[in-house]
């Protein structure tokens, strides 16, 4: 097609939805009306997302403009809608209050709030109405905060902290003891590798923020494998195990590496006849798994139970969070502030992060920056879903103890903290921070580094570890 062409045809919309809007020829949907029950704050919010985002995130309740029925407009808007629709979908339910939004959800409108981008500007040339007004969009973040106030995540947080993206990980937790110790014996038993070499332990060391701090594990006979070892340390809060989330929780996920030829070279018959050759865990079994006793089934489940318990609570963030103190330096806060408004739309929930699957290179292709060869790894979600628009997705990995589980990414291809941030600040945000502002987001993150057996994850030693 010739430029012009093109052009004329990109421009009808143009002086043709002025026109619409003007002659109020734009389709109407009937106002949803919100539940009985639903906050003020809701009641005020529901009508703005239906006037002003419904045309691209609810597929099927798009108001039809005359110039929508024109071929190129009408691929356009389909092609809105689908991306849209990827990120956030404003169904029926959700704007009548009926389903509560998710917290990834309220992350994700927040992120566009902070950050001016929704509606698309190339939309508000055609609709100028359809700007979100300054008092618009406070009423939009005031709802978020007392959505998130009012889960039980921001429960241990101060009142004046509760609508926060983050929340504090708990004190306590509920798990069966006796469970949790048979876990950590199997985590840190050499019995579980094919040739006795190699525990849990050896790539999710306790000692090292709960990796191995390498850029990829080393399996057994010291097979180099193909891709960074993250952190067992707050797990649980994966919405799946692994960077492409194949496992689809903590037990599905401990079976793999035992069986993997690279990495523990295990059959599971053969470690579960092991296992019962050492009376301790017989009885243990016997005892707390009664009915089932020593099964592949019972050994990841303990594991998993034991890895519940790997929640690094009361880091100095959290102290902040729950009691809006003075925990927290100016550096650090000006880099919690960068973070809300950067970062937190993928890094959110009390683990900053493993609530969603996101693409390494959102704005900037990660994978030229990066150079050398794609691998088979770098696929991401693809692999698991073989769906192309989930090539070069990963887990969103949780931040919490970021500055001991380096290298970072999946391919552990960036040693710093510092270079971390840089370059997620550059492809997923488009923006290349300046020095002060990268110090700041690494001051931030740093208060992250949480306890686990009453003591920093970063001073903990051997000993600490294998004391009961
Ligand atoms: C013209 C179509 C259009 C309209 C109208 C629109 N959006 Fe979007 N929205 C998109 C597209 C396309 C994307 C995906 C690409 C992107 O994130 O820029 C998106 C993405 C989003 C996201 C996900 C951001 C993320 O972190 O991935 C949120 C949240 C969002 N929109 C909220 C809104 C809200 C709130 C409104 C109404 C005030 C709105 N949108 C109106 C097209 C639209
Ligand atoms: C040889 C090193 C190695 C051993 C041994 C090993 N892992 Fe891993 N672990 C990895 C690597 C590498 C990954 C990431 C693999 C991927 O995503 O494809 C991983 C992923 C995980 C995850 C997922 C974390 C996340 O954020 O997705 C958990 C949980 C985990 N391992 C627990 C265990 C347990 C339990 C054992 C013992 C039964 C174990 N690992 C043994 C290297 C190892
Ligand atoms: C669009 C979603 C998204 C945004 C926004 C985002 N991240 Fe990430 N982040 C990810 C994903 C996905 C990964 C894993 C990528 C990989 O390993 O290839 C990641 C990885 C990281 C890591 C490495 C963690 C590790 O254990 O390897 C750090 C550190 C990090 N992000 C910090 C930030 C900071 C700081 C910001 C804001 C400047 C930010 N992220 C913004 C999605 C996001």
């Amino acid at each position: 097609m010739k430029k012009t062409h093109l052009f004329l045809i990109l421009l009808a919309p143009v002086i043709l939805l002025p026109l619409s809007n003007l002659l109020g020829l734009s389709g109407e949907n009937e106002p949803i009306a919100v539940v009985a029950g639903s906050s003020p704050s809701f009641a005020k919010v529901s009508p703005i997302l239906q006037n002003k985002c419904v045309d691209c995130h609810s597929p099927g309740m798009t108001r039809m403009p005359i110039y929508a029925q024109l071929p190129i407009a009408k691929q356009l808007m389909a092609k809105d809608i689908a991306t849209a629709s990827a990120r956030l979908v404003l169904s029926k339910q959700l704007y009548s209050g009926e389903e509560k939004f998710t917290p990834l959800m309220l992350a994700r409108l927040e992120g566009a709030l902070l950050n001016n981008t929704m509606p698309p500007n190339l939309y508000l040339s055609m609709h100028w109405a359809d700007r979100l007004g300054a008092e618009e969009k406070q009423s939009i973040l005031t709802w978020i905060a007392e959505e998130r106030a009012a889960s039980a995540w921001s429960a241990d947080s101060t009142p004046a902290l509760k609508g926060e993206p983050v929340q504090p990980l708990p004190l306590k937790l509920d798990l069966d003891a006796k469970k949790v110790a048979l876990g950590d014996k199997l985590f840190h038993d050499t019995l579980l590798s094919g040739n006795n070499t190699l525990s849990c332990a050896s790539c999710h060391s306790l000692t090292k923020g709960g990796t191995d701090q390498a850029k990829v594990a080393t399996g057994v006979r010291g097979q180099q494998g193909p891709i960074n070892s993250p952190t067992v340390y707050n797990a649980m809060y994966n919405l799946a195990q692994f960077w492409d989330g194949r496992a689809k929780d903590l037990q599905e996920q401990a079976a793999g590496p035992v069986a993997n030829p690279g990495e523990m070279g295990a059959q599971w018959d053969d470690l579960i006849e092991k296992l019962k050759q050492v009376p301790d865990y017989q009885s243990a079994f016997t005892e707390l798994y009664s009915g089932q006793g020593l099964t592949k089934d019972t050994v990841t489940h303990a594991i998993a139970h034991f890895e519940q318990s790997l929640v690094t609570a009361n880091s100095r963030f959290d102290q902040y969070l729950r009691s809006n103190d003075n925990s927290l330096s100016a550096n650090e806060k000006a880099g919690y502030e960068l973070f809300k408004v950067n970062c937190a739309s993928c890094h959110t929930g009390p683990a900053l992060g493993g609530l969603s699957f996101e693409k390494m290179g959102e704005q900037q292709d990660y994978f030229k920056l990066r150079g050398g060869p794609l691998t088979e790894a770098d696929n991401g979600r693809f692999n698991v879903s073989k769906q192309e628009q989930d090539r070069h997705f990963f887990k969103v990995p949780v931040l919490r103890n970021v500055e001991l589980t380096h290298p970072y990414f999946h391919d552990g291809s960036v040693a710093t903290l510092a270079e971390a941030v840089k370059i997620m600040a550059q492809v997923q945000r488009g923006k290349n921070f300046t020095a002060d502002e990268i110090n700041q987001l690494v001051d931030f993150l740093k208060t992250l580094t949480g306890e686990y057996k009453g003591k920093l994850i970063s001073q903990l030693t051997a000993e600490d570890i294998a004391a009961h």
